[in-house]
């Protein structure tokens, strides 16, 4: 069941919740607002409490207070240190909001109420550079109770069924309550459970979720959304040339798939045209070059890159931005049977080059080869941007929680950066380094689709870039932070939907531009 959202001026100690979250900023003096109205109520314990534990609001900083033997309406308050008031933006606000909807799931509350933090922006507009447009700390809330509250249940049974879960929250404004702040939350709340439509699916296990399936999600996602789409199967990809996403495939039982979705404007032609492509490996057992066992069951999150882009439709359909976008995912599985594919083999592909196979591990770079060079040739974009669990190296790189991402154009490179910063999820600018192309080059095809071991997110990024012609694109490669293997930030633990938000925040930054 969706979240009841309501947003409301109530002075937050009035409000009837199992739990009330209060933002503290650094350094307040617990004198003002409801802080100031906190103190009084729980009297000289409270201080001692916040003294005992240090707590100044430093951020990351939690403080849970019992309300019992008062008469607030809150059962249980807990304050959350937001950092320093000059830092507040969106991302501190989504990130508070998500841990104060998990302490509330923690606590068995099934009411919430969040005092919306006041954003630097609009506290001191001119020292932040521009004041904030309204409705945009709602927005930021609402995603990060709607991420806070996610969790995949769906195959636990009896006892591990949950019994209780976040079914109402109250927003709390210090200002009025408007058609901006409104709009704002409910905005968030579809962003927030677009995110969790690419969890779901990371979540699903492969014997679930196999290619059919991942795209017959698609095809029901687009439908909800009003979305155009076009679903090519296995003969309609034999018969458009995509050799190396039916060579990928056909160690498997299961057919590939792509999927075309396409979100129009309402609002007549559009300027631009952005499309994203997301790899959709709903399992990846290396197939004949198999991967060891240990770690094998986290390869079912290997249509991560697919996931993101099916959510982010979802996403825009809710933003209703200017500009056309579109969504492609190439779906298969990597299996090792008789008929699977093997290093030496030599395959076309769908822009004409042959590629000589070397690690059939290697396998989420040729289905993306292949919808990325349709992607450049049939829809001629203004921006390709693809995302792929394509390579443990980035996540030897960069770490778990960063993904690396790789640009043929600069200026794009840097749009992709503040797209980033804005979301508040980490992406790292990694370069194609020249010197590394070579170890791509065949003697029996135009191209190996392998270097040697060094510089292998790199490696792959250069071998992507054979296929999308002089069209400005992106590479994000996701296999770090796809899947979690703990909560932080905004994240649950498995699926995350890493870097939705930041693809959502270019969208906005190219309708407005
Ligand atoms: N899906 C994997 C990459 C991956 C690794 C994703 C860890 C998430 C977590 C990809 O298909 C793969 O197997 N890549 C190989 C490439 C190698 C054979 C050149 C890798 O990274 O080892
Ligand atoms: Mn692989
Ligand atoms: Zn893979």
């Amino acid at each position: 069941m969706p979240i009841k959202f309501s947003l409301s001026s109530t002075e937050p100690l009035s409000v009837a919740a199992d739990v009330l979250v209060l933002g503290v900023p650094e350094g307040s003096s617990f004198k003002e607002g409801a802080l100031g109205d906190l103190a009084k109520a729980l009297g000289p314990s409270m201080a001692k409490t916040v003294k005992r534990e240090e707590f100044t609001g430093k951020k990351d900083q939690t403080l849970e207070l019992s309300a019992n033997g008062t008469d607030l309406k809150p059962a249980r308050v807990l304050l959350i240190g937001l950092g320093k008031p000059a830092a507040i933006t969106e991302v501190e606000i989504r990130v508070f909001a998500a841990k104060g909807t998990r302490f509330a799931l923690g606590a068995k509350a099934t009411s919430l109420a969040i005092e919306l933090p006041l954003l630097a922006s609009v506290a001191a507009p001119a020292a932040a550079g521009a004041a904030v447009s309204g409705g945009s700390a709602e927005r930021a809330a609402a995603e990060g109770v709607v991420l806070g509250a996610y969790r995949f249940t769906k195959y636990l049974t009896g006892d591990r069924v949950p019994k209780h879960q976040v079914e109402r929250v109250t927003l709390l404004t210090a200002g009025k309550v408007g058609k901006e702040g409104k709009e704002g939350m409910a905005l968030g709340q579809q962003i927030g459970e677009a995110v969790c439509i690419a969890r779901d699916l990371i979540n699903e296990p492969p014997n679930e979720l196999h290619p059919v399936m991942l795209a017959n999600r698609a095809v029901e996602v687009a439908k909800q959304h009003g979305l155009e789409f076009t679903v090519m199967d296995k003969a309609a990809l034999v018969k458009k040339g995509m050799k190396l996403i039916v060579a990928v495939a056909q160690g498997s039982v299961h057919e590939p798939r792509v999927v075309h979705m396409v979100y129009k404007p309402v609002n007549g032609p559009a300027k631009k045209k952005l499309a994203f492509v997301g790899k959709g490996l709903t399992f990846d057992s290396g197939g004949l070059c198999i991967k060891p066992a240990p770690g094998m069951e986290e390869m079912k999150g290997d249509m991560g890159g697919a996931a993101n882009v099916i959510a982010l439709m979802a996403a825009v359909a809710a933003l209703a931005p200017d500009i056309e976008v579109h969504g492609i995912i190439g779906c298969a599985e990597n299996m090792p049977d008789g008929n699977a594919y093997r290093p030496g083999d030599v395959f076309g592909s769908y822009d004409g080059k042959t590629v000589e196979i070397i690690n059939t591990d290697a396998e989420g770079r040729l289905v993306l080869a292949d919808v990325l060079s349709y992607a450049a040739r049939e829809i001629k974009p203004d921006l390709i941007l693809d995302n792929a669990t394509l390579t443990g190296a980035c996540v030897v790189a960069l770490g778990p929680t960063v993904s690396g991402f790789f640009s043929n154009r600069d200026e794009v490179a840097e749009r992709v950066k503040k797209a980033a910063k804005l979301a508040g999820e980490a992406l790292w600018h990694l370069p194609l380094v020249e010197d590394l192309r070579e170890g791509l080059k065949s003697d029996w095809a135009d191209l190996k689709h392998v270097a040697d071991r060094w510089g292998g997110a790199i490696t792959a990024a250069l071998f992507l870039r054979e296929f999308v012609g002089d069209v400005p694109w992106v590479h994000v490669d996701v296999a770090g932070p796809s899947m979690a293997n703990k909560p932080y930030n905004v994240f649950a633990k498995g699926g995350t939907g890493h870097g939705v938000l930041t693809f959502l925040k270019l969208i906005e930054d190219y309708a407005a531009s």
